[in-house]
């Protein structure tokens, strides 16, 4: 939307006055910008995000994530209007999963269970028998009977990382996030030998020989709990730069050291996830669009979206 802004606004008290006026929803992810988490009751990960989504009151739900995101909020509240700052906030893992070349290959393995990570679009989650988050994958990938064979989509890395932790086989989809692959296994030694005590923490979507270097593993919300449970002073962060402010507020003491990506662009900032502004944001508050709009047939078969922890 490209309405012209009043560049005297007060953008952060507009907000205020608008999120209090229409008494809406305002959801952000850990990977947003800094100033746009700062004004959130609520921010979460994906898991927490979905949880607060589904038990809103609110008539809307601004959602400051990435359209995955805001369409899992659609569809576990689908008389809501779900509001997203940039439509084209979009996931390179969502992207590696086609619903059409999906189709085939679940065809190919047709006894199977299919669970999908949440990071995939609304066909891809019509096309599933469960849909998991990374903060309960092991835990539903271990719900399911042992004589029951599995398909886990879209993240080949965060399956690879379910296989090793649970023993149980699963045939893996190809897919993965550019983010959370980018990262230097040889740079990330290195800091490791520059700050010893640190300790290092990974998100599950990384490739496994990064998961290999790391003292902790876990979802966005579990490495954040992580930095302030934990007794260390510093810790190496290899997921998206964005949490590392919530890890700071939470433990200003403490030192948080973004890994390095491969090359010297600032490929650990999800490029999808920063289209959303805080220009866009409140634009999207005060004229309520762009909303996301799921097809009444993806809705209904993608009802029972499993959310829970
Ligand atoms: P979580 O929010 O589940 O940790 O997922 C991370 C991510 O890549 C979101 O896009
Ligand atoms: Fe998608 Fe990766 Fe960005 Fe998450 S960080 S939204 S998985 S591209």
């Amino acid at each position: 939307m490209h309405r012209p802004i009043d560049p005297a606004l007060d953008l952060f008290a507009e907000i205020e006055k608008l999120k209090k006026k229409k008494m809406l929803s305002y959801l952000p992810h850990y990977y947003q910008n800094a100033d746009i988490q700062d004004i959130a009751d609520f921010r979460g990960d994906s898991l927490g995000l979905a949880q607060q989504a589904e038990k809103t009151t609110a008539d809307i739900i601004v959602f400051a994530g990435v359209h995955f995101m805001a369409e899992t909020a659609k569809l576990l509240n689908p008389n809501k209007k779900v509001l997203l700052p940039d439509l084209r906030a979009g996931c390179s893992l969502a992207d590696s999963c086609p619903p059409a070349a999906f189709k085939a290959f679940k065809e190919q393995h047709p006894d199977h269970v299919v669970i999908s990570y949440i990071n995939c679009t609304a066909d891809i989650k019509a096309l599933s028998d469960i849909i998991c988050t990374s903060s309960n994958a092991i835990k539903i990938v271990e719900s399911v009977p042992l004589n029951k064979k599995i398909i886990f989509a879209p993240d080949k890395n965060l399956g690879a990382y379910i296989v090793k932790k649970t023993g149980r086989e699963m045939v893996l989809w190809d897919g993965a996030c550019m983010v959370h692959e980018i990262f230097s296994l040889e740079k990330i030694v290195k800091l490791k030998q520059q700050h010893p005590h640190a300790k290092v923490i990974a998100h599950p979507e990384c490739e496994a020989h990064v998961l290999k270097q790391s003292d902790f593993i876990g979802s966005t919300t579990a490495l954040l709990n992580y930095t302030i449970q934990n007794a260390a002073d510093a810790f190496i962060v290899v997921t998206e730069s964005g949490i590392i402010h919530q890890m700071q507020l939470a433990s200003p003491a403490k030192s948080f050291i973004p890994a390095p990506p491969e090359n010297t662009c600032a490929c650990n900032d999800c490029p999808h996830m920063k289209l959303n502004t805080l220009e866009k944001l409140y634009l999207c508050m005060k004229y309520e669009v762009p909303e996301v709009i799921i097809p009444r047939i993806l809705q209904k078969s993608t009802s029972s979206t499993e959310t829970n922890a």
